[in-house]
């Protein structure tokens, strides 16, 4: 894959004053009571021109907002980049990768080729340097993303390449800060890899094409493996949601199986853990086709299965000792005359048979077998993630995705992992109501509730697929899509999961 810019990340142990790059990133608080040690010293070499431009009232230090200083030769830097970091008691370490994030998009868009942070100061005493290393190499990466892939102007005068660092004159901290900021390389590349994948359209993507991704990454990463089951392989296991799903297209579906097997014998003594994600290259609704205004973004609805690979690629470059099967059930929901319909019945991969009232609520289809596949394998807990339901975006906003299972333990720990890697989560129910609510008169259970608790229902219908494994449920609809450039980002996929699952099983590991 064509790595749209080329960044690179690490620390460097050298005094601020001296350190020669093109941008130098420091953070300032809103509601600061005068300059911190860093800035002071920086404001004396500058005589005065940061206090002065905080005085003009010119720059307010609120989240997002930042201004550049020149710095005339005083220093070795030849700018120096205010971040704002908003009110100081509000600060979690989200505020540092956003920080992060804020200034490598300014310095892609300022074609810088170097960029310094010292961000991490001002955060000294309140976070780790390891959690700081890893949150701001996060951030560098999240907020230099941009998607061109298919741009084929050879002089549209882009950045191809930034190096930024990490600026730490103590010696013991620049260390501590290279340790996260190792994981935090790993995993914001993940994250990129995953924008990258969802990004491509669906005339680029479809099952196949997935699969073969899913293939390539198992022969890179050490320690993954890959198998493919193809439309005839799922026939003869009798995978009818899958199937069903996929029937309407000249692309036929798959079922993707990933498998991260950890050297370290570690993991014996920790949970085996497997990962589901939705797979729809395309979600055209099917027969019950969608509406214009909700087709142009149907290509993200393969964004939970490629979080899967983001999370499987973080997994095996970190080498948890955690045993993980990444499971991607991958089809095309298109209408032909081969579809299947409002009505038909389909007997799954459990046995269970499904009404299909709606061809739009297909992931459920395929997620069903999906997860019936991952109850047989030798795991402990399922997690899947799919952008699953409109109504738990109309519930939830494009601020955090809906969060559903079947074990206490498990929901608290993602909650936890959501806390720190900053994409998060809101519980919600998915109980015996619910589930009481897609029973079919006609078959076992059909793939529509009632009009309303639609996220609550979809959850409830999932859960019967997973036996007696400890389950939880992410909804990421909503959450998979940009869908305006931000201070922190460019537009387009999101990468939503890779940081929180990556998150959650690097804390599972210990
Ligand atoms: N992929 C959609 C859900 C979605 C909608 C994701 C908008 C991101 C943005 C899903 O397959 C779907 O169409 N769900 C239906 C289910 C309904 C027919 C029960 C929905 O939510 O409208
Ligand atoms: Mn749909
Ligand atoms: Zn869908």
């Amino acid at each position: 894959m064509k790595n749209i810019i080329d960044v690179e990340v690490k620390t460097q142990n050298v005094d601020f004053g001296r350190c020669k790059t093109e941008m130098l990133g420091v953070g300032v608080f809103s509601d600061a009571k005068g300059l911190d040690k860093l800035c002071a010293a920086l404001d004396r070499g500058l005589a005065g021109a940061v206090s002065r431009l905080i005085k003009l009232g010119d720059f307010k230090a609120k989240e997002a907002a930042s201004a550049v200083v020149y710095t005339d030769g005083r220093i070795a830097a030849e700018r120096l980049l205010l971040v704002g970091l908003g009110e100081k008691k509000k600060a979690t370490v989200d505020t540092v990768r956003k920080a992060a994030a804020g200034a490598a998009k300014k310095a892609v868009e300022m074609k810088l080729k170097t960029l310094s942070l010292a961000l991490h100061r001002a955060f000294t005493g309140r976070f780790e340097p390891a959690v700081m290393g890893r949150a701001c190499a996060e951030g560098i990466y999240f907020g230099s993303y941009q998607y061109d892939e298919f741009v084929t102007e050879t002089d549209n005068g882009r950045l191809d390449s930034l190096r930024a660092e990490l600026v730490e004159p103590d010696l013991a901290r620049a260390k501590r800060l290279g340790e996260g900021l190792a994981s935090g390389v790993i995993i914001g590349k993940a994250q990129s890899y995953a924008r990258t994948l969802s990004n491509r359209p669906g005339n680029v993507i479809n099952p196949p094409a997935l699969a073969a991704e899913a293939k390539k990454l198992a022969r890179a990463a050490a320690g993954l493996s890959c198998t493919v089951l193809d439309e005839k392989q799922l026939a003869e296991m009798g995978m009818g949601g899958i199937l069903a799903v996929g029937s309407g297209s000249q692309n036929k579906p798959r079922l993707i199986v990933l498998k991260h097997t950890p050297a370290s014998k570690k993991a014996n003594h920790l949970p085996a853990v497997a990962i589901v994600g939705k797979a729809i290259t395309f979600d055209s609704g099917g027969i019950n086709i969608k509406p214009t205004t909700l087709l142009d973004q149907m290509k993200l609805d393969k964004s939970g299965g490629i979080a899967v690979l983001g999370v499987m690629k973080a997994a095996a470059e970190l080498k948890l000792p955690i045993k993980l099967y990444g499971i991607i059930p991958a089809a095309e929901n298109l209408p032909s005359g081969s579809s299947y319909r409002p009505g038909d019945i389909v007997t799954t991969f459990s046995g269970k048979t499904v009404e299909v009232q709606n061809t739009d609520a297909e992931g459920r289809m395929i997620l069903c077998d999906a997860l019936s596949y991952a109850a047989k394998q030798d795991c402990d807990i399922i997690i899947d993630i799919a952008t699953l339901t409109s109504a738990c975006m109309i519930a939830l906003g494009r601020y955090m995705a809906g969060l559903m299972g079947s074990d206490q333990k498990l929901m608290e720990q993602l909650q936890k992992a959501a806390r720190q890697s900053g994409e998060k989560l809101w519980t919600m129910p998915s109980g015996d109501e619910y589930a009481e609510e897609m029973k079919s008169k006609i078959a076992d259970l059909k793939n529509v509730g009632s009009k309303w608790g639609g996220a609550c229902t979809a959850a409830a219908f999932l859960r019967q697929f997973v036996g007696e494994k400890k389950w939880a449920h992410l909804d990421i609809a909503g959450m998979d899509i940009i869908e305006k450039p931000t201070e922190f980002s460019a537009e387009g996929s999101s990468g939503f999961g890779v940081r929180l699952l990556t998150t959650y099983l690097m804390n599972l590991a210990g």
